[in-house]
């Protein structure tokens, strides 16, 4: 898929004042940091779409952006209540795609919060940011290990993205499969 137009939309404090839930929603979420706003930048090949900061808590309200004028993506802050307010009450939430560091053992926060998400039978993909930071030899072990202990609570793994906004890997790993599934509720 190409994405031929994005465009900011509006920032929200509360779900209640977000665009009207009338079409397909991604939304990117994770800890501070992680680089969530950087990778909606990379996806939509738009250097400042969305505001990057190395001070992490930059993104503080629900961002919504318009893609190709049919759906939307949408940069959230990092954990928090307006975050599982969010989850549970967004009607037009397709998928969360829920942002790891590759850098990193998994983390007591990121799994509670991906566990959680079976409570609200909300979709979700994980996906690995920074892997430009590492080697394959030392990701490959950090996605595996990920894998192993994902397993220990669920019966199948979500889809698995690896990316790099600075190298724009996983770019059109993450478009095809969105474009899935805009074509699957199309139909
Ligand atoms: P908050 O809005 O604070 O929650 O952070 P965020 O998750 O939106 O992270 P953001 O995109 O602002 O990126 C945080 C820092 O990580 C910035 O300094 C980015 O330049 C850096 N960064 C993000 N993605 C990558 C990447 O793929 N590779 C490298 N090397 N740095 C990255
Ligand atoms: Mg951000």
């Amino acid at each position: 898929m190409f994405i031929k137009d994005a465009k900011f939309i509006c920032s929200s404090s509360a779900v209640a004042q977000c665009p009207k839930a009338n079409m397909p929603e991604y939304a990117f979420i994770g800890r501070s940091n992680v680089g969530k706003s950087s990778l909606i930048n990379m996806l939509t090949g738009q250097k400042v779409l969305a505001k990057v900061s190395s001070q992490p808590g930059k993104t503080k309200l629900i961002n919504h952006f318009l893609i190709n004028n049919a759906w939307y993506l949408v940069d959230l802050p990092g954990y928090g209540s307006i975050i599982n307010d969010y989850i549970a009450k967004r009607e037009n939430l397709t998928l969360l795609f829920v942002l790891v560091d590759s850098r990193l053992e998994p983390q007591k926060i990121d799994l509670e919060f991906i566990n959680k998400l079976g409570e609200y039978e909300v979709p979700f993909a994980i996906v690995f940011t920074k892997t430009d930071k590492l080697s394959k030899r030392d990701w490959d072990v950090n996605i595996n290990r990920y894998k192993t202990t994902l397993l220990a609570y669920w019966e199948e793994l979500p889809p698995i993205f690896l990316t790099s906004a600075e190298k724009h890997t996983g770019k059109d790993e993450m478009l095809s499969y969105i474009e899935s599934i805009n074509a699957e509720i199309r139909k």
